[in-house]
């Protein structure tokens, strides 16, 4: 299966989990496009309505484009679902996220949500996390030097995040920078993820340890986390 037909069939089996008059946290990324086309369609054919907490300006936008009322933690502080992709899953539904950049909004999103709904096409599944994808950090700008030395003696390689469209480093929907931190292989993701988090000018990291409760991989590919 092609790893686009593997994404809208992830995006199909997720659009099955939205109900009447639930509150959405709408992830961001290539295969939330596809969910938030699907989402429409079911809301212009079969009449459900619902309103979303978006995670990015990438999934505002789409979302206002196609017509879905958009709302906010403030009026909505908890959540009914969240739907998400992920950058690498590991067997236990545990999940590095943010090759988007869209990371903390993200995590604050699924966070605040009764359930976190992935979807990805079968490249993103791994044995462990790590092997594949830096850990994203993001960080406040006066301070990126700093952590980036911290990150690195906790073991990773580590890469200001510069981008295309513009000139030096990349920045986030809330105005900092992202270190990508690869480490070679992560055996305890939960402990990584306090650590980082815990060094002074880190605002969040992409480790989603224990958040996401399903997972729709492609085409008939489940995981659960009981
Ligand atoms: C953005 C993310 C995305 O969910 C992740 O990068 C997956 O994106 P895609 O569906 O395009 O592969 O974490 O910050």
């Amino acid at each position: 299966m092609e790893r686009e037909e593997e994404k809208r069939a992830a995006a199909l089996a997720a659009v099955k989990h939205v109900k009447d008059g639930m509150v959405l946290g709408v992830g961001s990324g290539s295969t939330v496009a596809v969910f938030i086309e699907a989402l429409a369609s079911l809301m212009r054919n079969e009449g459900v309505e619902v309103v979303c907490v978006p995670t990015s300006y990438q999934s505002a936008i789409l979302l206002a484009n196609y017509g879905i009322p958009l709302t906010s933690l403030l009026e909505h502080p908890t959540l009914d679902l969240a739907v998400d992709g992920a950058d690498e899953i590991d067997p236990n539904l545990n999940l590095v996220k943010g090759m988007g950049g869209a990371l903390t909004q993200e995590k604050i999103v699924a966070s605040s949500s009764k359930e976190m709904v992935v979807i990805a096409d079968s490249s993103k599944l791994v044995d462990v996390l790590g092997v594949k994808t830096p850990v994203p950090v993001e960080v406040i700008p006066m301070a990126w030097r700093t952590v980036a030395e911290k990150l690195m003696k906790l073991g990773s390689k580590v890469e200001l995040r510069c981008g295309s469209g513009k000139v030096g480093p990349v920045v986030t929907d809330n105005g900092n920078f992202i270190l990508d931190a690869k480490f070679p292989r992560i055996d305890q993701p939960k402990m990584l993820e306090e650590k980082i988090n815990s060094i002074p000018g880190v605002v969040e990291n992409g480790l989603f340890v224990e958040m996401a409760k399903i997972a729709y991989i492609g085409q008939g590919k489940i995981l659960e986390r009981k």
